[in-house]
């Protein structure tokens, strides 16, 4: 995702927010509490105030920003990030999944999902992991847990994502799960002073139901 919703300089402080204990959670509204999802070698989950360290330490280093929207600039920065998601999750606007690794609890991604009308019908997503785990094949499990995600607990019908011309690997990785290129949006994105154009992909609900359906074996 091009634009963070989340900016330091508009939420620098937020109420402070009760996290519910996963024993308490026992209902499936996404809001309330996400799901754990795993696949091969990777675990997504929400986010945790303690993340703040390694997402800091991991997404801030010049490759892996050039072309995302500014991350929070110090480790406070992406505490006050990880606050603010859980708001907006519970507001039903949008939900970040940590990216964790088989064997370790460490944060070392996020994949965003957020609303782009008030019913959640349309909605972009968007991923970043630290540059140690470009091309592990961590990408390739978790986002289609993640846009499953997005289509059977959200309900998001077209999913979008923006990525600059010149990002190789992020429209490498849009193309590897089916998305559809649909358009050039003319410097639509400005990084240190630049405008960039940005390809617009997109996922629709049926197309990503059929080819789930033809992939997995049915049983009769
Ligand atoms: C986007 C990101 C999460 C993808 O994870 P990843 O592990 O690099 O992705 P993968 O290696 O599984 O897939 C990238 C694909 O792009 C391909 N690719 C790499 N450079 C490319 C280029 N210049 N042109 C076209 N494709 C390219 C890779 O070969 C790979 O495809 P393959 O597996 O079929 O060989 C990661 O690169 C990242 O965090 N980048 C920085 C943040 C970012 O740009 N986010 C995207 C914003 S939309």
């Amino acid at each position: 995702m091009e634009k963070m919703p989340f900016s330091e300089a508009l939420h620098a402080s937020l109420p402070a927010m009760e996290y519910p204990a996963a024993h308490e959670t026992t209902t499936t509204d996404w809001r309330r509490q996400l799901p754990v999802l795993t696949a091969g070698s990777v675990t997504l989950r929400a986010l945790r105030a303690d993340d703040a360290d390694s997402l800091f330490e991991l997404l801030t280093t010049e490759e892996v920003a050039r072309f995302i929207s500014p991350p929070p600039s110090t480790a406070d920065g992406f505490r006050r990030f990880i606050q603010w998601a859980a708001h907006e999750q519970a507001a039903g606007r949008y939900a970040c999944f940590a990216v964790v690794p088989a064997g370790t609890d460490t944060a070392v991604g996020i994949f965003q999902v957020r609303q782009l009308d008030a019913s959640f019908d349309t909605a972009e997503w968007g991923f970043v992991m630290g540059s140690a785990y470009w091309g592990t094949g961590i990408f390739a499990q978790a986002a289609p847990m993640v846009i499953g995600f997005a289509i059977d607990w959200i309900g998001v019908r077209r999913l979008e994502a923006r990525a600059a011309v010149q990002n190789g690997r992020g429209n490498g990785a849009l193309a590897k799960m089916g998305a559809v290129r649909e358009a050039v949006l003319r410097q639509s994105f400005a990084r240190h002073g630049q405008h960039y154009d940005q390809h617009l992909w997109s996922i629709l609900a049926d197309d990503w139901k059929t080819a789930r359906s033809a992939r997995v074996p049915q049983v009769h």
